[in-house]
């Protein structure tokens, strides 16, 4: 495979979202090949299961732009000690059907930044719970407990001298493991 298509999972809405500017800055420190698509989670009406058979536009959409990439992307925050809620409702989303799930196969990474030190390192945590349950692979090493401070980003919205060296380890890392998995 030459092209590697990857859906990026932002679970926060927020308007000024420290994850969706990592998610935007850290695909930069991508190799050519890559492409990143942020997919759309804001619309998705509560999952209920009443609807399976009748998924709206919004989950379709969004089952498809997972069912068409090689690999996953997830930047999320951690709320109360894990994901956020529209977080969990997309993956419920795009799980079903029951033997439709969307997410299958597709080999994810996972980062999270928060302002406390720790961080969505239980966010994540859980995560890697709910994404093996979906049988998605997820890569191990390196955690990327993303701690957010003032230089986390340069003025271009780049990720900044002193995060740079680890989070494009990370990246590579990645990559490597989408290349090993995909298709
Ligand atoms: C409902 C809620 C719960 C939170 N719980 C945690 C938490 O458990 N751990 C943590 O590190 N930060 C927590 N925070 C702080 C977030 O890390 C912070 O608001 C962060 O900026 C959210 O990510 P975003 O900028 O991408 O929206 C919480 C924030 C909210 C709104």
């Amino acid at each position: 495979m030459s092209q590697y298509q990857i859906a990026v999972i932002v679970g926060s809405l927020r308007k000024d979202s420290f994850n969706r500017k990592l998610a935007d800055a850290v695909v930069k420190l991508a190799p050519p090949e890559f492409t990143f698509k942020q997919v759309q989670i804001s619309d998705l009406p509560l999952y209920n299961q009443d609807d399976d058979e009748s998924q709206t536009a919004s989950v379709k959409r969004l089952k498809d732009d997972i069912k068409g990439a090689q690999g996953l992307l997830f930047v999320t925050p951690e709320y109360n000690h894990s994901i956020p809620g529209v977080l969990k409702n997309a993956i419920d989303h795009a799980s079903r059907p029951q033997g439709q799930n969307a997410w299958a196969e597709k080999p994810a990474g996972i980062l999270g930044a928060s302002p406390g030190v720790i961080g969505t390192a239980m966010a994540q945590q859980h995560l890697r719970n709910i994404l093996a349950s979906l049988d998605v692979p997820t890569l191990g090493q390196s955690d990327a407990f993303v701690h957010v401070t003032d230089g986390l980003f340069d003025e271009e919205g780049n990720i900044g001298s002193e995060s740079k060296e680890f989070l494009q380890n990370w990246m590579d890392q990645y990559v490597a493991w989408v290349k090993k998995h995909a298709g």
